[in-house]
């Protein structure tokens, strides 16, 4: 995978810590120090609903391409660790401008560490020539549960996803028609699940694409409560729920 020339400036920076920077973008276990998978996860579910960033696999248009926003810098041999900065930068201080703005990115989504993260992961994927989002399970349509971030806070078995900021949606989908499950995507804010707050981003209805929404509505109906481990360990249930030659 795409990790070229990954630097820090933090204090304890050490050449293993970016070797370790290297391993977390290639999908091993994270380290302690820069933990560039919570920082993707958080892109993904904070910053995604805004922004198109290819290795995210989030495609929203509401703000600025960020792949295109650093495509040029990285060619022209930025450093990484000025992308971050300006990320970092961006987080803490975007331009004050009212809500209804165009320009408008709400301050302060992440802080601290999880601001750190996001913006080292942002910095070392963003405008990298061909980099493309690992591929998830659950077929096309656990691709776009996955790209859209929604296993950060809901269990699902088909996605193999754990979050538990939501209610788990194999044991709340079964049983619901479509329009119900596409209702809780577009207007989470409608009716609340029992026992949970109105975390749910309500931003969906405008960065999933109508023909993306139907698979990701078809994907929940069909696979929540259905996949399970069978009797081996591995997972079973409906061919829909899983990827083509697997
Ligand atoms: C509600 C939508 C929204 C969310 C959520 C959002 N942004 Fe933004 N972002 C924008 C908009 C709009 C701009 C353009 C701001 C401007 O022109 O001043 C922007 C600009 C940026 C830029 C500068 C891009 C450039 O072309 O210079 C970066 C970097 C960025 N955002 C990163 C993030 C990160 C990281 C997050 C998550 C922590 C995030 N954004 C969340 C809407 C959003
Ligand atoms: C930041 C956390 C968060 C993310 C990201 C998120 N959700 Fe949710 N979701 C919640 C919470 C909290 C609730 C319960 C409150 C409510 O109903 O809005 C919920 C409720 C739901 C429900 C209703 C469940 C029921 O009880 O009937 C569905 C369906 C759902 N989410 C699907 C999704 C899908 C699909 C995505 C991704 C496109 C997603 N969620 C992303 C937090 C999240």
């Amino acid at each position: 995978m795409n990790a070229p020339n990954l630097k820090r400036l933090k204090p304890l920076a050490t050449a293993l810590a970016g070797l370790a920077i290297v391993a977390t973008v290639a999908g091993c276990d994270a380290s302690e120090d820069a933990d560039l998978e919570n920082g993707r996860q958080l892109f993904i579910a904070q910053c995604g609903t805004c922004h198109y960033l290819n290795e995210a696999g989030t495609s929203s248009d509401i703000g600025p391409d960020l792949d295109a926003a650093f495509a040029a810098a990285r060619a022209s041999g930025q450093d990484q660790d000025t992308f971050e900065g300006v990320v970092e930068a961006q987080i803490e201080n975007p331009r004050e401008v009212a809500e209804d703005d165009p320009t408008y990115m709400p301050p302060g989504l992440v802080e601290g560490d999880d601001a750190r993260d996001v913006a080292a992961y942002v910095a070392s994927v963003a405008g990298v020539p061909g980099i493309e989002p690992p591929t998830a399970p659950g077929g096309e349509g656990g691709q776009i549960f996955a790209n859209n971030g929604c296993g950060a806070c809901h269990q699902l078995a088909a996605a193999e996803s754990a979050g538990s900021v939501g209610p788990s949606l194999d044991d709340e989908i079964p049983g619901q028609d479509a329009a119900m499950v596409e209702q809780s995507i577009v207007d989470p804010s409608a009716e609340l699940s029992q026992g949970f707050s109105d975390a749910m981003p309500g931003t969906y209805e405008e960065s999933i694409e109508p023909a993306d929404l139907d698979l990701l509505v078809k994907f929940l109906t069909t696979c929540a409560g259905t996949v399970e481990p069978g009797a081996d360990g591995e997972l079973e249930g409906p061919a829909f729920c899983f990827n083509e030659g697997e």
